[in-house]
């Protein structure tokens, strides 16, 4: 157990924002795995000034125990402004996250997302903004600084702290190297020991062996799923009871994965109707099949043939009779 401001949190798989990926849907699936916390797709505060139709649906959902809404942007102001719109959207938003991480050059150019590395000071004035408009705990996601000769990741978590920020999640690489090569945990040796609020980390968390590896060398109390989930939604449950009990679960079977790739949809299909919700999944059901033989032929299928969820049956059953020859 461990705190979010006033809220107890059970666990420490914390499920990452993820933009076109991280639904409502989504993370509803994902709850019966063992997430303690989700966080949204990122929501832009300019969206939600001025009212956009998608922008509000990203912070449409019900209840959902626990979930922050992630906001972007680059002037408090507006991002305060944001979080209040928000919540009179919605009065099911557990916490506020600020996404000071993003290195998408649309978001960067306007000064938000990862672009706040490189004014601590500023990442400080949104907490107290948003903290000045409600009193959800409030998050931010940070990567190590903007590139290897501007690693600044301690000052941003002292300007943050500073502010009042609850919790603190970072990505373990630095803007520049986006999402590939090998996150510098290393560099965050102990860091938890050193912060006042609880630190997530995130980066490369594939197996239950990376994220007992990131939690052992940080001091984590929590750790970020993102990448490593897709298509492998057992892999929250193997950290979760790994941290509950010791045990470390087998992994899942290849029915396992066909009951789950289905699940998965129809979670999709209630949220965003069946023609958005397939479209979706050509980029997801997939990675449900990697690693299991002959799943190349399957995950080429998976993605070119899903046209609505009788074309994802199909496939489906085709796998399954391939498995009983
Ligand atoms: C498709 C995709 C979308 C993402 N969108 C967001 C986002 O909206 N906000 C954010 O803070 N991070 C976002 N991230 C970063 C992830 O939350 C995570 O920190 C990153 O992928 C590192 O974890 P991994 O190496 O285990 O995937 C995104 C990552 C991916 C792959």
């Amino acid at each position: 157990m461990w705190k979010l401001g006033n809220l107890d949190i059970d666990g420490k798989v914390v499920l990452a924002p993820m933009a076109g990926i991280t639904s409502s849907g989504y993370r509803e699936f994902f709850k019966q795995f063992g997430v303690a916390i989700s966080v949204s797709e990122m929501v832009s505060d300019m969206g939600l000034i001025y009212g956009n139709q998608e922008t509000k649906t990203y912070v449409d959902f019900a209840p959902q125990k626990y979930t922050g809404v992630q906001l972007f942007g680059y002037e408090p102001e507006n991002i305060k402004k944001a979080a209040e719109i928000a919540l009179k959207l919605n009065k099911n938003i557990d916490f506020f996250d600020i996404n000071m991480g993003c290195p998408v050059p649309k978001v960067t150019k306007t000064g938000a997302g990862s672009s706040l590395l490189k004014d601590p000071k500023r990442c400080g004035d949104i907490v107290r903004a948003i903290k000045s408009v409600c009193d959800l705990p409030v998050t931010a996601k940070i990567r190590l600084g903007w590139d290897e000769q501007s690693i600044n990741y301690l000052d941003v978590i002292r300007e943050l702290e500073d502010a009042g920020v609850d919790a603190i999640a970072i990505h373990a690489r630095t803007k520049k190297e986006l999402y590939s090569g090998t996150p510098h945990y290393e560099l965050l040796k102990g860091l938890q020991s050193k912060m006042k609020v609880p630190l997530i980390v995130s980066g490369n968390i594939f197996k239950l062996d990376d994220a007992i590896n990131a939690i052992d060398i940080t001091g984590a109390t929590a750790v970020m799923v993102a990448r490593g989930a897709i298509g492998n939604p057992y892999l929250v449950k193997q950290i979760d009871t790994y941290y509950r009990t010791g045990e470390r679960l087998p992994d899942p079977s290849c029915l396992d994965q066909i009951r789950w790739c289905l699940e998965l949809c129809d979670f999709l299909i209630k949220e965003k109707g069946e023609e958005t919700a397939l479209r979706i999944y050509r980029g997801i059901a997939s990675k449900f099949f990697s690693g299991f033989a002959n799943s190349k032929h399957y995950r080429k299928r998976l993605s070119m043939e899903l046209t609505d969820r009788q074309s994802l049956v199909n496939i489906l059953e085709d796998i399954k009779e391939e498995l009983k020859e």
